[in-house]
């Protein structure tokens, strides 16, 4: 094996066993992480990214939760419900999971997107209440995917609620002061129509 062939494949297993030592952790993260990388991928395409910011924002789909591996309590599954300390403390996994993207060798923009993605576009959101483009375009488009997947899954939701498309588009499209890039809503409202024929997310929602 060549050796830039050898370090991606390397890579590829250091982000599989991230991925799968999180799903230890919150059962069903590996079909989430896998279905947010596929929406992200499509709204991502109808954005106009090019291949390799596609690819860089697939590896941050896949690793976006992989910072809650450092935080101190295992609980992370009732997150919504959490005392005020350990909600601060779980809103350190966008920084936590930078770090490691770091410390994987990523480059800097997989990082900044796993950062971003709990950003919302009115400044409600966290590590740092950033605002509108202040947050990058692919931390904006993993965010939306990661409340979209976990709206039409009941992951992490303790009562596994379940939306269908058109309400977990509502969710996303209907708040008065929008915390979500609309921009980026309305092209994955058009992926999803498109994803009707080409089968992308077929089986993901069944
Ligand atoms: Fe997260």
């Amino acid at each position: 094996m060549s050796q830039p062939r050898e370090c991606a494949s390397r890579l590829s297993s250091c982000v599989r066993l991230l991925v799968t030592l999180v799903d230890d952790r919150q059962p069903g993260y590996t079909r989430h992480a896998t279905a947010v990388a596929r929406l992200s991928r499509m709204v991502g395409m109808r954005v106009g990214l090019d291949e390799l910011e596609l690819e860089h924002l697939r590896l941050a789909s896949l690793l976006h939760d992989a910072g809650s591996l450092r935080l101190p309590f295992p609980h992370v599954g009732s997150r919504w419900d959490l005392p005020a300390e350990e909600r601060r403390v779980w809103e350190t996994h966008p920084r936590q999971g930078a770090r490691m993207a770091g410390m994987l060798g990523l480059p800097p923009d997989v990082a900044a997107t796993i950062l971003g993605h709990h950003e919302r576009w009115d400044g409600s959101g966290y590590p740092d209440a950033l605002s509108e483009a202040a947050t990058p375009l692919s931390a904006r488009i993993l965010g939306v995917c990661d409340v979209y997947d976990s709206a039409r899954s009941g992951f992490m939701d303790a009562r596994e609620v379940r939306l269908s498309e058109d309400e977990a588009l509502e969710h996303l499209l209907c708040d008065e002061v929008s915390r979500f890039d609309q921009t980026v809503v309305g092209a994955l409202r058009d992926a999803l129509v498109d994803d009707r024929e080409i089968g992308v997310l077929t089986g993901m929602y069944a």
